[in-house]
């Protein structure tokens, strides 16, 4: 009699049965031990551990004032006998190589002599179309040349500077570096670079090159990646969040400039920032902050040789309409494109930007699980 109660029981909780809901996926479980979210606290500290484990070690070996491929190269053989990530030395190989003098290319050293003297450092993804159109209207201004808002596209260091000004141009492609480098501090000069949010930098790059327009051929590896978002390794993940995922963990087998370290870039950033003039950001502020160069090169033309707004004039050109929603725009997809996971990865390998750029972290990283 009870055995067959116990039986008609279980049949008929079994009728009722029906699978528990799934847990919701777009808001997964904090991983914190304390059950919180995480605190920006926690990711900074991640950071600087990152920084202080994998690169501080390696900049120790470049001298004060070594040049920045001679501070590459120490880095680089002290990789062969310590301890460190695979991808540092990948980065530390292809940013020293002579095929990838692209890290040290003529294109990012611009400079003008009018209305005085200024010169930029450009940094892939980073407005770099914007501040060529805006050095080369710069100089074509001065020169007459100018019609309207067109000019020649490209203001390089050395088609500027004459030799005998004093800075040394070696001759080797690798010499405009050096060039911006003897530029800082001197009388008539104004030397600036802007930098950009690392995450936001790689989702964009990735967004850019691998999706958008892989036929650029700059989704590296192309064995891997060449087809962009078509390639096998990247239509295995249905999201953006993995496909973004598998890149961040395989880019560094070959580095492609639009994902080196912005420390990297320009001279060494990482050792030399606090040498330029002016160090913006291109954040919700950009275009204020561009406007605040703009007068500040027409301010120093004007005490040298009378009134000027020429570099006042090249800003409306280059910026012709607010684009102030842009990096707000920028912002909230970011956070929608990078993962937990991926952001550790990123974050080691940017700890470098983040740690000697004094970058802050993005406030997004709060949302997700430490
Ligand atoms: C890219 O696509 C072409 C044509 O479909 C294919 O032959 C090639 O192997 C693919 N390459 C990669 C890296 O996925
Ligand atoms: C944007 O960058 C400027 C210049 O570095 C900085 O002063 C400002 O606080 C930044 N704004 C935000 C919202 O981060």
């Amino acid at each position: 009699m009870a055995i067959s109660m116990a039986i008609v029981t279980i049949v008929l909780s079994l009728g009722s049965w029906s699978p528990p809901p799934p847990p919701p996926l777009s808001n997964p479980p904090p991983l914190h031990p304390t059950g919180r979210r995480s605190s920006l606290a926690s990711w900074e500290a991640f950071v600087r551990r990152a920084y202080d484990r994998i690169y501080r070690p390696f900049r120790s070996r470049c001298h004060a004032d070594a040049p920045a491929l001679e501070c590459l190269e120490a880095m680089y053989a002290a990789t062969e006998e310590a301890d460190a990530p695979w991808w540092l030395r990948t980065m530390l190989r292809d940013a020293r190589h002579a095929h990838a003098a692209i890290l040290h290319g003529a294109w990012h050293s611009l400079a003008s002599r009018r209305p005085t003297g200024s010169a930029v450092c450009t940094i892939e993804k980073v407005g770099t179309t914007n501040f060529r159109r805006f050095m080369a209207l710069l100089q074509a201004d001065g020169a007459r040349g100018a019609r309207g808002c067109s000019a020649r596209p490209f203001a390089s260091i050395h088609s500027v500077l004459a030799p005998e000004e004093g800075v040394a141009y070696t001759g080797r492609r690798r010499g405009h570096d050096e060039m911006i480098g003897a530029l800082h501090g001197r009388e008539g000069w104004s030397t600036f670079v802007f930098l950009r949010e690392p995450l936001e930098r790689f989702a964009s790059g990735f967004e850019d090159k691998c999706r958008r327009n892989p036929a650029e051929r700059h989704c590296s590896p192309l064995e891997i990646f060449g087809n962009g978002s078509r390639s096998r390794a990247l239509r295995s993940h249905t999201s953006l969040r993995g496909q973004l995922a598998a890149y961040a963990d395989t880019f560094p087998l070959s580095w492609n400039l639009h994902f080196f370290p912005q420390a990297l870039f320009c001279d060494d950033l990482g050792r030399n920032l606090h040498r330029y003039s002016f160090v913006g950001r291109m954040n919700e502020t950009f275009l204020q902050q561009m406007r605040h160069v703009a007068a500040h090169i027409d301010h120093c033309a004007s005490s040298q040789a009378g009134a000027s707004d020429a570099a006042m004039r090249a800003y409306r050109c280059v910026f012709p309409v607010k684009q102030d929603g842009h990096a707000t725009h920028a912002k909230r997809h970011v956070s929608r494109m990078i993962s937990a996971f991926s952001a550790r990865r990123l974050l080691e390998i940017f700890s470098i930007d983040y740690v000697e750029l004094e970058l802050p972290l993005p406030s997004f990283l709060e949302e997700l699980p430490f």
